[in-house]
């Protein structure tokens, strides 16, 4: 079973940054997940939140500022202050970051108000390393974009608890995902059952027990604040 850093190692070090990353290459960690958001001069940024409060200095809606303005915050002081200074990474440096062997699962983050999709120009970021990556959302319609302008992609569903219907809308869909990537809390023997075709990567386990027993139902994968949790 693949175990993902989710936002890094963001046990020990705060989401999303350099920092996060680094440690998470010190545990041994070979597949990373993080949230990439677009900026208001359409920049391609790694945050999780819609807004700035909670892991940064800053305040209101990423998607309302540039690049050089988010680029002045500190996103590590929140966790500690021995991170102060950390900076918002655009995916552009973050993927310069890794060594070459990484596996990258970048999940798209839309605002639900904000209607610009990632085009052609996340695209030209992505492609020179699509055969180690994956695109994961939980904007279907985002994916079902991506997919049309490039199907040689590995794409990832995500589904939370409240997505109803979702094993016919995952039937449905325009095109085949490669991964499922469910919440925990719907995971049971039927879930796996009924998507066994799949790749199921689950998220987010920092439990051991909980590792151990998806690790018995043989899921791909999990993502984990703690990427030595095994
Ligand atoms: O990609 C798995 C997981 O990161 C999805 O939820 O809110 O942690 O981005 P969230
Ligand atoms: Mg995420």
């Amino acid at each position: 079973m693949i175990i993902f850093a989710h936002r890094g190692a963001s046990a020990f070090a705060p989401e999303n940054t350099k920092a996060s990353f680094k440690k998470a290459l010190d545990l041994g960690a070979k597949h990373f997940e993080f949230d990439v958001q677009i900026t208001s001069d359409n920049k391609y940024v790694v945050f999780h939140d819609y807004t700035l409060e909670r892991t940064s200095n800053g305040k209101g809606k990423l998607s309302d500022k540039t690049l050089l303005e988010l680029k002045k915050l500190d996103i590590g002081s929140w966790y500690s202050e021995e991170f102060s200074g950390e900076q918002i990474m655009t995916l552009k440096e973050l993927i310069e970051f890794f060594p070459s062997d990484s596996f990258l699962n970048i999940e798209l983050k839309r605002d639900k108000n904000d209607k610009r999709f990632f085009g052609e120009s996340f695209l030209e970021i992505i492609r020179p390393i699509k055969d180690r990556l994956l695109i994961s959302s939980f904007d279907w319609e985002l994916l079902t974009y991506l997919n049309n302008l490039e199907p040689n992609i590995s794409f990832g569903i995500l589904v939370d608890k409240y997505c109803t219907n979702f094993i016919s809308d995952i039937k449905d869909l325009p095109f085949i995902p490669y991964f499922i990537n469910p919440n925990f809390k719907i995971i049971d023997e039927n879930f796996i059952n009924t998507f066994k075709e799949y790749n199921i990567i689950v998220y987010t386990v920092n439990d051991l027990e909980k590792a151990l027993y998806l690790k018995s139902l043989g899921v791909f994968g999990i993502f984990s604040n703690y990427p030595n949790i095994l």
